[in-house]
């Protein structure tokens, strides 16, 4: 082959498939009960992550009420009542076993208080502490061990890294935890802030599928990443 040449993609293939054998068939470590970390939540250098209550509506509705926040979500505008509803549905789904299942992690951040002061407790002197975004975790495939990741953040608190530090948790914990054998989220391929932190996080562009949603008057096309669990493995070192 020239030196120059691009690789041979029959080889590089049977690199794959040796390497892809090597990590053995799908062990999801399932069921999977997400309220264990309401005892021991996952902690970054500057937040706390544990599952989502419906008591974190009101922090929740601040970035759930911004339509510049939706534009790339599958969320539509609610009003307060609905959205409160939402977030108690969501709160409500912490098990994973089949395909859909999903949790939620509210990204707290110590210190800053919560626009809801009703669940503080005066005696303490200690505010709740305010739910700044959340992460989903959710199952696209149980049988092929194969997981989704999700996020959004109130805009005060973006470009701050802060999405960046709780995707990584989140990342290590469900590689760790529960054994996907890859990680994927999609995008509509215009949200370039989710692109960047997929980026980030070590994941690979790896389609790019065409017209698949109808928003803002215009078929969208969905930016598809993806990390395996030996490339996260190997990142880590
Ligand atoms: C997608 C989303 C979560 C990304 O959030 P974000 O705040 O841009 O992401 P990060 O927390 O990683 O911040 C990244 C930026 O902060 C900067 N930054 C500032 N201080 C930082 C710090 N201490 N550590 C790390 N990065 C820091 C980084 O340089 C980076 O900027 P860059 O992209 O120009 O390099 C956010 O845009 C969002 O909530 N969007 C609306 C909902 C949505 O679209 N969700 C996705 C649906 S698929």
């Amino acid at each position: 082959m020239h030196e120059n040449a691009t690789p041979d993609p029959a080889t590089t293939t049977i690199d794959r498939a040796a390497a892809a054998a090597a990590d053995g068939p799908p062990a999801l470590r399932f069921p999977f009960d997400a309220t264990a970390l309401t005892e021991t939540p996952l902690t970054t250098e500057r937040l706390v992550l544990r599952p989502l209550e419906a008591s974190d509506a009101p922090d929740v509705f601040e970035y759930q009420r911004i339509p510049d926040v939706l534009k790339y979500l599958p969320w539509p505008l609610r009003d307060r009542a609905e959205a409160y509803e939402h977030t108690a549905k969501r709160a409500a789904a912490r098990v994973l076993a089949d395909d859909g299942d999903f949790f939620v992690l509210a990204m707290t951040l110590p210190g800053t208080p919560s626009v809801d002061d009703s669940g503080a407790d005066p005696s303490a002197g200690v505010a709740r502490d305010r739910v700044i975004g959340d992460m989903m975790v959710r199952v696209s495939s149980a049988k092929h061990a194969q997981l989704e990741l999700g996020w959004v953040v109130h805009p005060d608190f973006q470009g701050k890294g802060y999405a960046r530090e709780a995707a990584v948790a989140i990342r290590d914990f469900a590689f760790e935890t529960l054994h996907p054998h890859r990680i994927q989220a999609f995008l509509d391929a215009r949200n370039e802030a989710s692109a960047g932190l997929c980026e980030r996080l070590g994941m690979r562009r790896e389609a790019t599928i065409l017209e698949e949603q109808y928003n803002d008057g215009e078929w969208q096309d969905t930016a598809l990443y993806g990390v395996l669990r030996r490339e996260w493995a190997a990142a880590r070192g």
